[in-house]
């Protein structure tokens, strides 16, 4: 009998760029999840069932074992620092860049200015690399928001077409990363089911490539 493989993916964007990836590795879900209440769905493959998370517990989901492969963001990853985890593959999917963002014309607090961010890991870091002091503070969405009503001098947030800030006075000010989804599996499991987890990396990877 084949071993049992359970895939974490987040609603939204990351599930749709995934679909057709995970069709080419011959896996379709009997559900959609955006319609759909359940959390664990089956797939065509009677050894392979989709568990849908926030996109921010992918990476805790992969590194404990609950699933055995996952699509995470590079923020999340950086943000999460990896451990328990491969990477195999860059997925090329929900593409954006990791950027410090604001209103170019605003002057920062002299002491500490204040960054508000979901990354509080990544951002320290990007700061305190350089030697600049802040204040980081955390906030779990619509960070355009900080800087209009003056929680924050700047914010740390995913822009694609920066829509988002134009639409709120703001600019993208400072590069932090280029951000793709990866595909990452968890050490033991990679081990473990190696033959089976091969076979989905590499029909991924085929995908990715065309
Ligand atoms: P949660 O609210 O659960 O913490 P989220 O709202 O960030 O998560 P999504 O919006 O589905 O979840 O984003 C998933 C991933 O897609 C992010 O981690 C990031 O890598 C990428 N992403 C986020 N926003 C964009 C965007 N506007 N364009 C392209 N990719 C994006
Ligand atoms: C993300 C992010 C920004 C926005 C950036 O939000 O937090 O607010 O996307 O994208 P843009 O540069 O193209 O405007 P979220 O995922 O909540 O929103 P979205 O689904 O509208 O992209």
């Amino acid at each position: 009998m084949n071993a049992q493989i359970t895939i974490a993916l987040s609603k939204g964007r990351i599930f749709q760029e995934t679909l057709p990836l995970l069709a080419a590795a011959g896996i379709v879900p009997a559900d959609d999840p955006e319609t759909s209440r359940k959390l664990i769905l089956d797939t065509n493959q009677s050894d392979v069932k989709l568990v849908i998370i926030r996109a921010t517990d992918t990476p805790t989901y992969v590194q404990y074992g609950a699933a055995d492969l996952g699509v995470a963001g590079k923020d999340v990853l950086l943000e999460h620092g990896g451990e328990g985890l491969y990477e195999p593959l860059d997925l090329c999917i929900a593409r954006c860049r990791l950027m410090v963002a604001g209103d170019p014309d605003h002057r920062p607090r002299l002491s500490r200015p204040r960054i508000a961010t979901k990354y509080m890991n990544t951002t320290r870091r990007w700061f305190a690399d350089q030697g600049r002091q802040v204040e980081v503070i955390k906030l779990y969405g619509s960070m355009e928001l900080a800087p209009l009503v003056g929680l924050a001098d700047y914010i740390v947030d995913v822009v694609d077409t920066g829509n988002t800030l134009k639409a709120n006075g703001l600019a993208p000010l400072e590069h932090i990363a280029d951000i793709s989804s990866r595909l990452i599996v968890n050490k033991a499991a990679m081990k473990m089911k190696h033959a089976r987890i091969k076979t989905i990396i590499a029909r991924m990877a085929a995908a990715v490539g065309a």
